[in-house]
């Protein structure tokens, strides 16, 4: 990864902080990005004082002229902008269709697939122009990106979107030797399910056959897998890392 740019949004927690250390343990450039600074910062100053590479950039994933910023950030202080990875999402409001809010869905939806979109309309957009390298793009859907959850409806909507949008950007640019593709993962242990009780926190435990939940470090190999140049010729596809909870 030596002489890689990577940008991580959502960086600064959970499965996007894993992804960032995995990323700059091998050396490569990180633009740790993230609404959250404070934290964010905090792990930038934390690699570089092991030895890294690591900036933050903050921007929010829902607003695409900061997205094209973060991109033009990575750009302007690395040379050229080889990996990205759109992690960063929100469990959103819990609510049956009927019951939904509209602002709820409009939230949901801007945060977890609006924002994947203006990520990769930037992000390719810098590849192309990096002089025919190609790139990778990792784009972290959800096992709810292939079945739904009660409850769920607009988080699920949104993770499926990725899987379409991943495929269709992966068609077009195919030719470049840019590589698309998403991930799946399934109930993974990060504060993204700190406002489940315990009793919950083990019925979602009980839907994974391997009988717990994943760790953020499983999900960043995979990821790590998927923008490195040994998964070559992996385009366009989806990726469940789920304990076989989609086996069922
Ligand atoms: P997390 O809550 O630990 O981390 C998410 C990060 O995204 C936080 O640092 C947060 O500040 C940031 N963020 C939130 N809204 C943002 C915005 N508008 N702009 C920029 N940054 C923003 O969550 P976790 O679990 O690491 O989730 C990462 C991704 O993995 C999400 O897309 C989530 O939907 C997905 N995922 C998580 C699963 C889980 O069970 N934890 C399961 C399947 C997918």
């Amino acid at each position: 990864m030596k002489n890689k740019t990577v940008v991580v949004t959502g960086g600064a927690s959970g499965i996007g902080e894993a992804t960032v250390k995995l990323f700059s343990s091998a050396g490569a450039n990180v633009v740790i990005s993230d609404i959250n600074a404070t934290t964010g910062e905090e792990l930038a100053k934390k690699i570089v004082a092991e030895g890294g590479n690591a900036s933050f950039f903050k921007s929010d994933v829902a607003i695409a002229e900061e997205m094209q910023a973060l991109v033009d950030f990575a750009v302007n202080t690395y040379g050229k902008l080889d990996i990205a990875v759109n992690n960063a999402g929100i469990g959103g409001e819990q609510n049956n269709v009927a019951t939904m809010s509209v602002e709820g869905w409009q939230k949901i939806i801007s945060v977890n697939l609006n924002s994947v979109f203006y990520g990769m309309k930037y992000q390719i957009s810098a590849m192309l122009k990096s002089g025919g390298g190609g790139g990778s793009i990792i784009n972290v859907s959800s096992i709810l990106g292939a079945v739904g959850f009660a409850g769920s409806a607009g988080y699920s909507a949104a993770k499926h979107g990725i899987i379409g949008l991943t495929q269709t950007a992966a068609l077009e640019f195919s030719a470049q030797n840019i590589r698309i593709n998403a991930v799946g993962p399934g109930f993974i242990d990060t504060p993204l399910l700190k406002a489940l009780d315990a009793e919950l926190k083990s019925e979602l435990v009980a839907l994974h056959p391997i009988g717990r939940l994943g760790k953020s470090e499983e999900v960043a190999e995979l990821i790590f897998w998927l923008g490195s140049d040994k998964s070559s010729f992996v385009t366009g596809s989806y990726y469940p890392i789920d304990g076989g909870y989609l086996a069922k």
